[in-house]
């Protein structure tokens, strides 16, 4: 019986191991378990419990402003007994996190083979991302079967002289999510019953760290400024739990008119408030996958993406984060309806909602 051990911590890593783990927990010939760092706490519990997910061991190791060196280090050394006493086949780990490295590295050390699922993104930038570029490469050199979303990330492992063979081109697990959670609805009004849902919804998420401080403000500052001079519009904005975002949003934002600071959302209510909106503005990595999916026109708070696909789509948009480029751009497609037609159509190129089931079939062949 092949053994596969699925290890993820955070918000995005659930929402896309969710249905590989579901599907792998219905195979016949594998033994599946699940380990969660819980490098994310109430943000994780919130995935796990709406794909009724139960993990087999839980490291709980978040902390309150918690270091990337702190991380790391409790999640080698949570990891290193379970993986000894388990014996695993392979060990997936997801994207691009510090949870995905620390994984991946205590993984090699028992010399249990790593499969990557989301593999092969790259900006070519060292700090932007940061760190996930660097932990998406450092996992990647230890990796042993690469599942790349995209023929474009396929590619960049090439480039990199990995074999082909160990490359899957399978499209992204984070369309599995979508399509399944999409077909459902959720009543927003009665969650968010302060918000004017005939205007026109704008939905804000930001937390990367290279935007802390400065960019984050001037990303708030011009969010505020798009809000005061468009009356037919509500922003939404949930914030992520990382203090560093949620203290500078209270102080740029809140008790501003047709502006709305919530607690993270479900994904469910989540998806359904993205389906809702007219226009996301955001620096998160998934939604720069999901949002073009629903037909969203999306503003990129990044200088970089290691996203091109949808960019060059037509749909998404990478604007950075300078205020004045971002309230421009912002204005002319509240402003132009044909400039945001243009942006508003359904493109796909990150999955057709089966990857995790070409991913499941690849690791039964590698180990035929
Ligand atoms: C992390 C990932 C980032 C990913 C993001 C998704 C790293 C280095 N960063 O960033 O790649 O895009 O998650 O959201 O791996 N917190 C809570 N409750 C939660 C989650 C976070 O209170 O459920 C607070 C804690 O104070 C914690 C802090 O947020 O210390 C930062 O969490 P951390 O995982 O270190 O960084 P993120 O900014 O969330
Ligand atoms: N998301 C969610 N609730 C929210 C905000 C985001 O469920 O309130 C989902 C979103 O649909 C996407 C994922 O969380 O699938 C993105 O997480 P995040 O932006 O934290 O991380 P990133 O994608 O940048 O790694």
């Amino acid at each position: 019986m092949l053994k596969v051990i699925s290890i993820f911590g955070t918000r995005p890593e659930a929402i896309k191991m969710a249905p590989l783990v579901k599907k792998l927990s219905k195979e016949s010939d594998i033994l599946s378990k699940v380990v969660v760092t819980a490098q994310h706490r109430q943000m994780l519990d919130q995935v796990l419990e709406l794909f009724d997910i139960s993990p087999d061991y839980d490291l709980d190791i978040m902390q309150q402003g918690q270091t990337l060196t702190g991380v790391t280090v409790r999640v080698l050394s949570g990891l290193e007994e379970i993986i000894q006493k388990e014996k695993p086949h392979m060990v997936l780990v997801h994207g691009d996190t510090t949870t995905t490295f620390s994984s991946a590295l205590a993984a090699f050390y028992q010399q249990a083979a790593v499969g990557h699922v989301e593999a092969g993104l790259r900006t070519f930038n060292k700090y932007s991302p940061y760190p996930e570029e660097m932990n998406r490469r450092l996992t990647g050199a230890i990796t042993d079967l690469h599942f790349a979303p995209t023929q474009t990330s396929m590619d960049n492992l090439l480039k990199e002289n990995i074999p082909r063979e160990k490359i899957i081109v399978t499209g992204n697990t984070v369309i599995d999510a979508l399509l399944e959670t999409a077909a459902k609805d959720y009543p927003l009004e009665t969650l968010l019953p302060g918000v004017d849902w005939s205007k026109r919804i704008l939905l804000l998420t930001a937390h990367r760290r290279e935007n802390w401080g400065e960019p984050l403000g001037n990303i708030f500052l011009a969010a505020r400024e798009l809000v005061r001079d468009f009356p037919d519009t509500e922003l939404i904005f949930p914030v992520h739990k990382n203090p560093r975002v949620s203290q500078l949003a209270n102080e740029v934002l809140a008790n501003t008119e047709r502006i709305h600071l919530i607690e993270p959302l479900d994904y469910l209510p989540f998806v359904t408030l993205m389906n809702r909106s007219y226009l996301v503005l955001t620096d998160s990595g998934g939604m720069q996958e999901e949002a073009p999916s629903l037909g969203k026109p999306v503003l990129v708070l990044r200088e970089t993406t290691e996203r091109p696909e949808a960019v060059e789509a037509g749909t998404v948009k990478m604007v950075g984060t300078a205020r004045d480029k971002l309230y421009q751009v912002g204005a002319e497609l509240l402003e132009n309806h044909l400039a945001y037609r243009e942006m508003a159509h359904a493109v796909n190129p990150y999955g057709d909602g089966k990857a995790s089931g070409r991913i499941i079939d690849a690791i039964k062949r590698h180990f035929a």
